[in-house]
């Protein structure tokens, strides 16, 4: 099985390293055998050492080389990466790719090309990087309905949380994220990874194959991690909480809910305890259970090694349906002003007598029970309240937040963290 490389950055250069450094084992995990025949790279000086490849700049030599069976793309990106994928499949090549982007947004209709010309497209490294759950929900838990898929996705969100709530917890957010830029985890454009975008794309892909539903991207729920403040995570862990950004899949009634926000969890729930670039993704199917995935969710070794377990998926000639499911059904999305959930609701009032009893008369009036309070005087004008409520519905939520922005002794608008 011969093989053409698109991308020789942070993953590309991975893998061109492990088909050296791990040449022994792989062979022996073949059936048909591999080699790594040709590599598109923009670089004059490639992040790896190229030498006895047939190296090219254009990745379309890549597609249309007769020589070539399989067509690996990691150049990111959704326009030429898309042409460049659907081109070397009606060449007839396989593909693998990384490219999660890809996949939420076109996967439609590249699996339908797939499907027409007869060949294999594999993205086991587009989710949580070095996890195989694209594999577990496709294979492993395959007997399963699946009701519920729930982690932490985006490596880089994690990281900066992580961050900023420990140890280090006067980093401020723009310094954490360069790291992240800098230790090769955030995406080119790290707004995706900040914003909730990368997570929606993984969400995604990850509902299309537990759920055997045709997701749409847009009917995600995405919110980023720039509105939380470190005062907010000081916040959230004296009341108990780590703040994580989860993307959460959950189907009800033959509806799906679809979201990527920042969420606080428990202390004593497992994903608490998930730090740094680490991703988990916890899959809640019947009749198996709750299992959890760990590992690390970025980075060019960890995603090499997914992209070559598709190449020894490949090589084995494995049958298996590039979605998990022959076809993917219609299935409605619920908006998230039906979620019912606690949330974290945090004001910034006057310090004067009577505010207190203004802030719970209001959730008071609108049933909302309150699980939790803290009180504290940011100075001699402003006091601090953090809230945790009973399960309510969003919207009931939102419109008692309505309500509290407008009390004359508001000092800014309310903020509020949904809870896992
Ligand atoms: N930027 C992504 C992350 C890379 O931080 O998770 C892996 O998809």
């Amino acid at each position: 099985m011969r093989i053409g490389l698109c991308g020789v950055g942070n993953v590309g250069s991975a893998l061109v390293e492990l088909f050296r450094e791990n040449r022994f084992e792989i062979d022996r995990r073949l059936v048909r055998s591999i080699s790594l025949e040709q590599v598109a790279c923009r670089s004059d000086s490639p992040e790896c050492d190229l030498s006895g490849l047939s190296v090219t700049k254009d990745v379309f030599a890549i597609t249309d080389n007769p020589a070539l069976d399989v067509v690996v793309e990691l150049i990111g990106g959704t326009d030429v990466a898309k042409s460049l994928v659907l081109q070397a499949m009606r060449n007839g090549k396989h593909v693998v790719t990384a490219n999660k982007a890809l996949i939420a947004l076109h996967g439609a209709e590249i699996f339908s090309v797939a499907r027409e010309m007869g060949v294999k497209i594999f993205y086991e490294a587009s989710v949580a990087g070095g996890i195989p759950i694209i594999k577990a929900l496709r294979e492993g838990v395959a007997g399963n309905v699946i009701n519920r898929i729930a982690g932490i996705v985006n490596g880089t969100s994690n990281y900066i949380l992580s961050e900023m709530s420990g140890a280090r917890g006067d980093q401020n957010f723009v310094a954490v994220l360069a790291e992240a830029q800098k230790l090769g985890y955030a995406e080119a454009d790290p707004s995706f990874d900040v914003d909730g975008i990368d997570a929606a794309h993984k969400i995604t892909i990850l509902a299309m194959l537990g759920f055997g539903a045709s997701v749409n991207f847009e009917s995600v729920h995405v919110e980023g991690l720039s509105h939380i403040s470190l005062d907010d995570l000081k916040l959230v862990d004296e009341l108990g909480y780590c703040l994580k950004p989860l993307g959460i899949a959950t189907k009800r009634c033959d509806q799906l809910s679809l979201r990527v926000h920042p969420c606080m969890v428990e202390k004593n729930n497992i994903l608490s305890k998930i730090g740094g670039v680490t991703n988990a993704v916890l899959v809640d199917g019947d009749p198996v259970g709750e299992i959890l995935l760990v590992g690390p969710g970025a980075g060019g070794p960890a995603t090499a090694s997914a992209v070559m377990s598709d190449l020894i998926d490949l090589s084995r000639g494995a049958d298996l349906p590039n979605q998990g499911f022959l076809e993917l059904r219609e299935t409605s999305v619920y908006s998230i002003d039906e979620l019912i959930c606690s949330v974290y609701i945090r004001v910034d009032v006057k310090n004067q007598n009577g505010v207190m009893a203004s802030v719970t008369g209001i959730l008071e009036k609108n049933d909302i029970g309150i699980e939790a309070i803290i009180q504290k005087e940011v100075n001699e004008r402003v006091a601090r309240i953090a809230i945790v409520t009973s399960e309510t519905k969003e919207r009931i939520i939102n419109e008692s937040l309505s309500e509290l922005s407008s009390l004359s002794a508001m000092v800014v608008p309310p903020q509020k963290i949904r809870i896992f």
